[in-house]
């Protein structure tokens, strides 16, 4: 049976048997005291270490590195000093193991969603059978498998990240790296694909790096949230979130800690608001609210 187990969702169908292919776990990801500079002098640093399986997600503000060091992960960029490791070993170049997952879905609108998630697996030579039982077994995974034959423009927008989500594991990769992928989304929308997200990785047991502006997004999917800060880009701070899953739309100790992630990376922003202001700037935005019972992140 391919790579996935079957849904949770016991109305699922299970999935086609045949194919021969044993997952890839997880891979562990480290950033050996990495630098990158581009030509225009903007530079950003990072010391990371993501273990195998663990689902990662750096939040910052514009400029603070995220998607630059999910380029060097995915091997597009090449540091200026220090290591970019998967497993132990230096990644050099773009793979199949290493996945990336943008805002915009990026299906080709001209093949339909089967032929969508079933084309890396064309180009890497995988027989017609098998690319068919793995397109067949993606598309429960990511419960789409009613519109196979749908083109990108006849699917809604969460569809059709979904369908991108089922494009970027074709190849089974090790890392799956998302960026902002649910930003063009509406709040609901996007509740229920940080659901499906959750779901996938607790199935698929993939190591993820998923990048967000939105705090409550990071703390309600993450192992671990990387805090980042500008100029250079940097990391400030690596927490941990203890949380139980799978986790609860709404869960009130996912709000908890996501506001006093927030009110720190709002000190970050103000401080460097202020820093281009001249000290003229006041940052404005919502009171944030701690719920004072919790003392969950409390030192963060
Ligand atoms: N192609 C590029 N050429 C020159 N500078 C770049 C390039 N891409 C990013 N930078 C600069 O590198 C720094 C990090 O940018 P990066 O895109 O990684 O930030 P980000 O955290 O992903 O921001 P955003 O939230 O806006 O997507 C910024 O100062 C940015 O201006
Ligand atoms: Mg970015």
């Amino acid at each position: 049976m391919f790579a996935f187990a079957k849904a949770a969702d016991s109305t699922e169908v299970p999935l086609a048997e045949g194919a021969s292919r044993s997952p890839r776990a997880g891979a562990a990801i480290s950033l050996d005291a990495v630098a990158f500079s581009f030509d225009t002098g903007a530079s950003i640093e990072a010391h990371l270490e993501v273990p195998a399986g663990q689902l990662v997600c750096l939040v910052g503000p514009s400029g603070s590195g995220k998607s630059t060091i999910l380029n060097l992960v995915a091997g597009l960029l090449t540091p200026t000093r220090g290591r970019v490791l998967e497993n132990g070993a230096p990644i050099t170049a773009p793979g199949p193991e290493r996945a990336m997952v943008f805002q915009d879905a990026a299906l080709f609108p001209w093949l339909t969603l089967r032929k969508n998630i079933e084309y890396p697996l064309e180009v890497a030579g995988v027989s017609r059978a098998e690319r068919s039982d793995r397109s067949e077994a993606l598309l429960r995974l990511v419960h789409l498998h009613r519109f196979a034959e749908a083109f990108p423009h006849q699917l809604s927008g969460g569809m059709r990240q979904r369908g991108a989500i089922a494009r970027a594991l074709a190849t089974d990769p090790a890392v799956l790296l998302m960026d902002e992928p649910f930003a063009a989304l509406d709040a609901q929308t996007r509740e229920i694909l940080q659901a499906e997200v959750e779901r996938i990785f607790l199935e698929t047991k993939k190591t993820i790096l998923f990048v967000t502006h939105n705090v409550r997004e990071a703390v309600r999917l993450a192992d671990r949230v990387v805090l980042m800060g500008t100029r250079p880009g940097r990391i400030l701070r690596t927490l941990a979130i203890p949380l139980p899953r799978p986790r609860a739309v709404g869960d009130e100790h996912v709000t908890a800690l996501a506001n006093e992630i927030a009110a720190e990376i709002r000190t970050e922003v103000e401080k460097i608001a202020k820093e281009e202001a001249d000290d003229a700037w006041v940052v404005p935005g919502a009171p944030v609210r701690v719920d004072p019972r919790r003392n969950l992140g409390g030192g963060i």
